[in-house]
């Protein structure tokens, strides 16, 4: 299949997808603060991505380019981080890499946004010379290397072989001169996974777990397969962000993405040990379906959805949430007593 109009299949299935999923935030939920001793209006929203500081904990995540009709996409996307403070970052650059006349589709968002803080992106199987020409493109800050084993094997089309992906990592975060931030695409990651990245001096994880776009569900879709196979596949976000326990406090900043639909989640996100939290399919929902007036007010309210959270939780600071105390109910504690996470 054409390579673009994949992209757009892509848009068009995750759009129909993900809203039925099972709500994963459920099992992450606060013992509520009758005294918090603090002002609503001194609470602030910036965190620390290290070496980044950004005014928003939500960061619009890759998604498109890709296709002359994505353009418009990025183009909403991008104005809109530029108006709320948000990093973004593109979708997989290799289309462009292999095709130029489709550059303009991502160019477009570091157009929009000349200040704001973007990152490439492209998957394990790319070059040091591949990073270097997708950072390039979009003048980037950072580059994201993503990982969709599932994904892949799901697609007739996709790839088979998943040999060498740590050492390319390793060889790409040697000779790029930006950070690089490895991210899943929702199939959550494992202590085990998480610990070979940490080893390879990878400094910011983005653990992407199941409970928002579902690529299993995605695929299966596109291919009209009988059989769904494979949607519960991996672990959801909060039990990934369970899994980095080891490494909280110790130089790794941890992304959460997969499910986040507003500030409740993103602040649940943080408090289980996000630095910052990536909403994709959410933002992809908004910019198609909303005016920009709109998509911009909506982010406003899941900012004050955020505060309203730290005002009552008594945390000025997203830092401190991480100190927060949370109970963990359901499937995600049983599972993370299985993992010997509590
Ligand atoms: C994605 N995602 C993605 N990730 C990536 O690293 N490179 C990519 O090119 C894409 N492409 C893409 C297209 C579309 C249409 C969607 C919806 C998503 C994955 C995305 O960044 C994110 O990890 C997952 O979608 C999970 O987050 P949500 O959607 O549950 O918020």
């Amino acid at each position: 299949m054409d390579r673009s109009q994949r992209k757009l299949d892509h848009i068009r299935h995750a759009l129909a997808t993900g809203m039925d999923q099972e709500n994963i935030w459920d099992d992450v939920s606060f013992p509520p603060n009758s005294l918090p001793n603090i002002s609503y209006g001194n609470t602030k929203l910036e965190v620390s991505l290290s070496p980044f500081t950004i005014s928003s904990p939500i960061l619009i995540n890759a998604m498109t380019g890709g296709a002359e009709a994505t353009t418009e996409v990025n183009q909403k996307l991008a104005i809109l981080a530029r108006e709320k403070g948000m990093a973004m970052a593109v979708g997989s650059q290799m289309a462009a890499i292999r095709d130029p006349s489709v550059l303009p589709s991502y160019q477009i968002v570091r157009k929009e946004n000349p200040d704001g803080l973007i990152f490439a992106n492209l998957g394990a199987e790319a070059t040091v010379e591949q990073a270097q020409i997708a950072l390039e493109m979009v003048e980037a800050n950072a580059i994201q290397i993503h990982l969709n084993v599932m994904q892949e094997l799901l697609m007739p089309e996709g790839d088979r072989d998943f040999r060498g992906y740590l050492e390319n990592i390793k060889r790409i975060k040697q000779q790029l001169s930006v950070p690089v931030i490895v991210k899943e695409v929702g199939f959550g990651m494992s202590a085990e996974t998480i610990k070979q990245l940490v080893e390879a001096e990878i400094t910011i994880i983005d653990v992407g777990g199941r409970g928002g776009t579902n690529f299993a569900q995605v695929e299966n879709r596109r291919h009209s397969l009988e059989m769904s196979m494979f949607e519960e596949w991996g672990f959801t976000t909060a039990e990934s962000l369970l899994e980095t326990r080891p490494w909280q406090g110790k130089g790794v900043s941890f992304l959460a993405t997969g499910g986040v639909r507003n500030g409740l989640d993103v602040v649940k996100a943080i408090a289980l040990g996000a630095s910052a939290v990536g909403m994709a399919g959410a933002m992809l929902r908004l910019v198609q379906t909303k005016t920009m007036d709109e998509c911009l007010r909506q982010v406003d309210h899941w900012h004050h959805q955020i505060r309203v959270a730290m005002t009552a939780l008594g945390t000025a600071s997203l830092a401190e949430l991480r100190d927060a105390p949370v109970l963990i109910t359901g499937r995600t504690a049983e599972r993370a007593t299985l993992r010997g996470w509590q």
